[in-house]
């Protein structure tokens, strides 16, 4: 199917406009050029031979399918530097993308199962978003995902192995396979995250059910719901998350490629605009799914017919629901006024 085009000044306000990205996981920006130069300089072996057929495995049916291969792709990264590293390319990549400010998860349960210290993942990542902001003035902080299909002991007892470095991470999140793993499973987890000061965010509705953002939000008391797009089979829900102005972090290329939307056209991000909703455009796994977050703005402009207006909401949504101090919030949101 051709693509279709979007006006060329339309194109440059996308590229150009200053922007928050608040839904990415760190592990999804590891380009398959990276796994296999990380796999040569750890002594890991892939069942992959090159590249190309790495590649080629990026044809994903659902969640599930993605997951599978992108916990694969998550085994090459053994030692801090490598989570350095990882995290430096993704930030180098955003500023080029005027991403003045990243929130970014990370899975310490996909590594500390490996045997891989907390301290060389977080100790890594942090240090990265230092190194960011010193050379290229990005605002960068963490939040700390669990894994949603693991036990909620597993997720205290990776809590609790963080919070040595409390100081590093801003919030904490719900991540991996959504349906059968409901958010009500990590009760305790989450008030022990709250009461240790962090934000709290959770992926809800993206494949699950509209029931799981009610309890992401009552259960959990999520500040915002990563993904969310099934809120729209529930007028009431709409209507809360409209009125409270809880963000939703929408991730459009992620949601063709896991076919939620398998036709971009169709996707319902104009509509969740339209009904009031704090809604941002993110990334989720850049490498995984064809491309960072201007490429989700192109491309989802290009296929919904969204315009220049629309745009501006969308950026200036994205620092609403950022986690930034005020100051920095309405510095950004300064620079869009026109
Ligand atoms: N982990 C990485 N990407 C994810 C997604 N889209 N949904 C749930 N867990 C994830
Ligand atoms: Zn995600």
């Amino acid at each position: 199917m051709a693509q279709p085009s979007l006006p060329d000044s339309l194109t440059r306000l996308l590229a150009a406009l200053p922007k928050a990205e608040l839904h990415v996981h760190i592990e999804g920006t590891l380009e398959p050029e990276m796994i296999f130069a990380l796999a040569a300089r750890n002594g890991v072996s892939l069942p992959y031979d090159s590249v190309e057929a790495l590649r080629r495995a990026y044809a994903f049916t659902d969640l599930q399918s993605f997951l599978d291969i992108y916990y694969a792709g998550a085994s090459v990264l053994l030692h801090e530097q490598d989570f350095y590293d990882m995290a430096m390319a993704y930030l180098e990549r955003a500023v080029a993308d005027h991403v003045v400010r990243a929130e970014i998860f990370f899975d310490p349960q996909t590594h500390t199962a490996r045997g891989v210290a907390m301290q060389a993942v977080i100790g890594g990542l942090h240090r990265a978003c230092q190194d960011a902001r010193q050379r290229w003035g990005i605002s960068a902080e963490l939040i700390l995902c669990f894994l949603r299909h693991l036990s909620e002991d597993d997720a205290l007892a990776t809590l609790e192995a963080a919070l040595p470095w409390r100081d590093r991470f801003i919030g904490a999140g719900l991540d991996s396979s959504e349906v059968g793993h409901p958010p009500a499973k990590f009760a305790r987890v989450f008030e022990r995250a709250r009461a240790e000061g962090l934000h709290v965010v959770a992926h809800a509705g993206e494949e699950g059910p509209p029931e799981y953002i009610w309890q992401a939000l009552d259960i959990l008391k999520a500040e915002r719901i990563d993904h969310g797009v099934q809120a729209v089979h529930d007028p009431a829900l709409m209507r809360r998350l409209a009125e409270e102005r809880i963000p939703l972090t929408v991730c459009p290329l992620s949601n063709q490629k896991l076919r939620v939307f398998p036709d971009l056209r169709q996707h319902n991000l104009p509509a969740l605009l339209e009904a009031g909703l704090c809604a941002t455009i993110n990334s989720d796994d850049p490498a995984y799914f064809g491309g960072y977050i201007n490429d989700n703005f192109a491309q989802t402009f290009a296929a919904t017919g969204m315009v220049a207006e629309q745009a501006y909401q969308l950026a200036a949504n994205s620092f609403e629901a950022s986690f930034a101090p005020e100051s920095e919030k309405s510095r950004w949101l300064e620079q869009l006024k026109r």
